[in-house]
C-alpha cells in the first residue's frame, strides 16, 4: 500500500514521475528540451529536428533528419472517414472540439498497445504529428467556407502548414517564424494536456486515443486556450489608449488576466521572451501594430501593479504574445490554440513513448472530506 504523500491542490510541486523530455526551471525563468536551452533550439534548429530530438532522445545525423522528413511528409494525408468528419462539424464547431474528435476518429484504428515497440510508437507518433497539422489546416479552410488544400510534399512541416492554410506559399522569413514558433511550443514538462495524456497512456489505452485527450485538456481557457483569449482581450480594449485602464479595472475585480501567469514560472517565461523579439522584428515591418500597442500597454501596466501589490511573480507566459505575432501572418485567433496542439503533439508523444519504456497506471489518492458513516432510511422516510 503506498503512503500517503500528502494533499496539493493542482498537484502543486507533486512530482508524478521522471522524465528526461523537458525541464521547466520556474525561478530561474529557463526551458530545457533533453538539456538544450529553449533559445539554442529556437535560433538554430527546425521543427522536425526538434521533433526527432523529443521522440528519440538524441539529435539526428543528416540521414536520421532525412528519415524523420520523409515519415512526416508521408504520414501528412487523413483517412477519408476522418476528411468526413472535419467536413461535416460546421462552421460553428470549435477547431479545439472538431480536432479532439478527428484525433479520436484517427484511433478507430489503433490497435493493442505495445508498450516496448519503440520504434514503432514512434512512427505512430509522426503519423499523428503530421496528420494533427492536416486535420487542423483543413477545418480551418472548411469553416472559411474554402476548399481543402493537399499537403505539398516540396514544402516543410512548418512551410506546408501555412501552404494548407492560406493556399499559397509562405516566404522564407515567415515560415522560419512560425518554425520557431512550433519549436517554442513543442513541450513544457508535466503540463495539464501532457499530463492528462500521460494518464490516459498509464493504462495502455493507446497512443492516438491518449492525444485525444491531451487535445481536450489544451482546449481549455487556463491552459492552451489562453493565446486565442488574448487576442479578445485586445479586441475588447480596441484602442491602445483604453488598455491601461481596461487593466486597472480587471485586476480590480481580481479577473485574470489572459496570457499571464504560471504555476511553475516565478519570472518571465522564456519563450514569451523569444516570442516578443519576433513579434517585434515583424511588427517593423509591417503597417498594422494596433494589436501589438494594445498588448504592450496591457502588459507594462500589469508588470507596473504586479509589482506595486508584491505579486511580482506573475508574468507573461507563452500565449501572451504569441497571436499577436500569428495575426500578423494573417492566421485567425479561433486556430491558434489547434495551432499550439500541432506543435504540442510531439511532446504529448514523446511523454508516452519514454512512459511506456517503465510504465505504471496512474492511480492517486483522494483526500475524503465527506460523512465517516450514515443511514440509508427508505424513500418514504425521507423527507420531502
Ligand atoms: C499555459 O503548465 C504549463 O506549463 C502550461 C503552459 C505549457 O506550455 O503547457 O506553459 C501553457 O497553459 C500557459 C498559461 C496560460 N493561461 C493563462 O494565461 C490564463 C491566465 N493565467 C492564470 O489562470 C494562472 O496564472 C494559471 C492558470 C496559469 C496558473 O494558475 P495557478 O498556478 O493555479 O495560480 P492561481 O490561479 O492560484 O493564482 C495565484 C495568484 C492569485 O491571486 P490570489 O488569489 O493569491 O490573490 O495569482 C493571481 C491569482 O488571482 N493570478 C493572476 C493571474 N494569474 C494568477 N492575476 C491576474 N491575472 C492573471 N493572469
Amino acid at each position: 500500500m503506498s503512503a500517503d504523500v500528502g494533499f496539493s491542490k493542482g498537484l502543486a510541486g507533486v512530482v508524478a514521475d521522471e522524465t528526461s523530455i523537458s525541464q521547466v526551471q520556474g525561478d530561474a525563468g529557463r526551458l530545457i528540451y533533453r538539456g538544450v536551452p529553449i533559445e539554442e533550439l529556437a535560433e538554430n534548429a527546425t521543427f522536425e529536428e526538434v521533433t526527432h530530438f523529443l521522440l528519440r532522445g538524441e539529435l539526428p545525423s543528416e540521414s536520421g533528419l532525412e528519415a524523420t522528413r520523409k515519415a512526416l511528409l508521408d504520414g501528412r494525408s487523413l483517412p477519408q472517414h476522418v476528411e468526413s468528419l472535419i467536413d461535416s462539424a460546421g462552421k460553428s464547431a470549435h477547431p479545439m472540439k472538431v480536432l479532439q474528435a478527428a484525433t479520436a476518429a484517427l484511433s478507430f484504428s489503433e490497435g493493442v498497445v505495445d508498450l516496448k515497440d519503440k520504434e514503432g510508437n514512434i512512427n505512430a507518433a509522426l503519423k499523428l504529428t503530421a496528420q494533427v497539422a492536416t486535420a487542423v489546416a483543413r477545418f480551418s479552410r472548411r469553416r472559411r467556407g474554402l476548399e481543402p488544400v493537399a499537403p505539398d510534399p516540396s514544402l516543410s512541416h512548418a512551410e506546408n502548414f501555412l501552404y494548407m492554410i492560406h493556399g499559397e506559399k509562405p516566404n522564407k522569413e515567415e515560415a522560419r517564424t512560425f518554425d520557431v514558433a512550433l519549436i517554442l511550443h513543442m513541450d513544457h514538462d508535466f503540463n495539464a494536456s501532457t499530463f492528462a495524456g500521460r494518464v490516459i497512456a498509464s493504462t495502455e489505452a493507446g497512443l492516438i486515443s491518449s492525444v485525444s485527450g491531451a487535445v481536450g485538456a489544451l482546449s481549455g481557457p487556463l491552459h492552451g486556450g489562453a493565446n486565442e483569449r488574448v487576442l479578445q482581450m485586445a479586441d475588447e480594449i480596441g484602442d491602445p489608449a483604453k488598455a491601461k485602464e481596461w487593466v486597472l479595472d480587471a485586476l480590480k475585480n481580481k479577473k485574470k488576466v489572459m496570457g499571464f501567469g504560471h504555476r511553475v514560472y516565478r519570472t518571465m517565461d522564456p519563450r514569451a521572451k523569444v516570442l516578443r523579439s519576433m513579434l517585434e522584428k515583424t511588427v517593423a515591418q509591417k503597417s498594422d501594430t494596433a494589436t501589438y500597442e494594445i498588448l504592450l500597454t496591457v502588459h507594462d501596466t500589469m508588470i507596473e501593479q504586479l509589482s506595486a501589490k508584491q505579486k511580482d511573480y506573475i508574468w507573461p507566459n507563452v500565449d501572451f504574445w504569441s497571436g499577436s505575432l500569428y495575426r500578423l501572418m494573417n492566421l485567425e485567433s479561433i486556430d491558434y490554440t489547434p495551432i499550439f496542439a500541432v506543435a504540442r503533439v510531439v511532446g504529448w508523444c514523446s511523454h508516452i513513448v519514454e512512459m511506456w519504456q517503465d510504465n505504471r497506471i496512474y492511480r492517486p489518492a483522494a483526500k475524503y472530506v465527506g460523512p465517516e458513516s450514515a443511514q440509508f432510511p427508505g424513500l418514504q422516510k425521507r423527507s420531502s
